[in-house]
């Protein structure tokens, strides 16, 4: 819908003056309300690609995890700020759409590739996959050198206590990374032993982020030796030349489907379907390495950037998304890992 601002003052005084109105009758631009849980450099070229195609529209757009993101959807039900929420892991976004709070977008799902099309499937059509990457481990190899650690290859590995104070992950709670790292301990390893296992690590953990690159960035910068991540973030830091290196842990490991989700009572429904079509579009699903987002795209025509991991060449579980996309696994999980494992920071 598009909203045509016209001051009804002048508007008066111009009829009644004989004055004629001009740049007051200008249509003001409708405005998109953007949730980004991916990184701020892609969100920022989303932004200003999606105003360049659609001059009629503003977007507002702020990043926030993807778990911070569902807890401001579920804030805001019946009177939503946001139309749309691209980006994130997808577990959250099909919680959503369980929970009532996204809505069908009647996208063309056809180009996409099985995994995207699943995520679309399992919520009756209320998200839809943009990318996917796997969960892995980096290392500061100068640090663990200096420090004389041997690096890590498992995630058994990190509970070892010569590891003590050098791990960073982020909260499960806020980070959507974080819980793909929970639900996928608890596929390779069951419920209770995986709450022990992230317990050990935990004890070797120096702090817990809020948005699940974070820890990434500190290894890269040599704040701590060890961060768990998706490795699409890790490559990203490798090949700006910081020096990590990064592992898929011998178990197996888990991976991420990304979405996109119209939000319930989305304000500006036209411009929010054009978004969603515009996220799956292969040109600019194509466009993520730019900004160094090497996710692999879900649009079977998007170009696939060399440096994204080759997810068919590492030990993938097969990650159960509608298990762990769903409201009541999410919350006896992070209730478990709160006070099992939990974070000694967190108020
Ligand atoms: O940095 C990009 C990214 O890793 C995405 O692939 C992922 O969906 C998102 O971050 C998750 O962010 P967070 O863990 O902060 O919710």
């Amino acid at each position: 819908m598009k909203k045509f601002g016209i001051v009804p003052l002048l508007a008066l005084v111009a009829s009644t003056s004989g004055l004629a109105l001009t740049s007051t009758t200008a249509a003001q631009a409708d405005e998109l309300s953007v949730v980004c849980s991916a990184e701020q450099d892609w969100c920022d070229l989303m932004k200003s690609a999606f105003e360049a195609e659609n001059s009629d529209t503003d977007v507002l757009m702020v990043r926030k995890s993807t778990g911070e993101t569902l807890a401001q959807v579920r804030a805001e039900a019946g009177n939503p700020k946001i139309d749309v929420w691209w980006g994130g892991t997808g577990d959250p976004h099909l919680i959503a759409a369980e929970e009532g709070l996204t809505q069908v977008s009647g996208v063309d799902t056809s180009d996409l590739l099985g995994w995207a099309q699943n995520m679309h499937k399992i919520s009756d059509g209320k998200t839809v996959g943009i990318y996917a990457g796997a969960l892995g481990i980096a290392y500061n190899a100068d640090i663990l050198a200096k420090k004389n650690i041997a690096p890590p290859q498992c995630w058994a590995d990190l509970e070892d206590a010569r590891f003590a104070g050098e791990i960073q992950v982020a909260n499960p709670n806020s980070s959507g990374t974080a819980y793909t790292e929970l639900a996928t301990f608890v596929q390779l390893f069951g419920e209770d032993e995986a709450m022990t296992k992230l317990a050990a690590v935990g004890k070797n953990v120096n702090s817990y982020t809020k948005s699940g690159s974070a820890p990434s960035k500190a290894a890269a910068r040599g704040e701590t030796g060890v961060s768990i991540g998706f490795m699409h973030d890790m490559v990203n830091l490798a090949s700006q030349g910081f020096p990590l290196k990064i592992v898929a842990p011998c178990e197996g490991t888990g991976y991420e489907v990304g979405a996109v989700s119209i939000i319930k009572g989305a304000k500006n429904l036209d411009a929010a379907r054009k978004w969603v079509e515009f996220a799956l579009n292969a040109d600019w699903q194509s466009r993520g390495p730019e900004v160094g987002s090497f996710q692999v795209p879900s649009n079977s025509n998007a170009k696939v950037a060399p440096e994204s991991p080759d997810l068919a060449s590492i030990k993938l579980i097969d990650y159960d998304f509608a298990t762990y996309g769903s409201s009541d696994t999410r919350k006896r999980l992070l209730s478990r890992w709160d006070k099992e494992v939990g974070d000694p920071n967190a108020q």
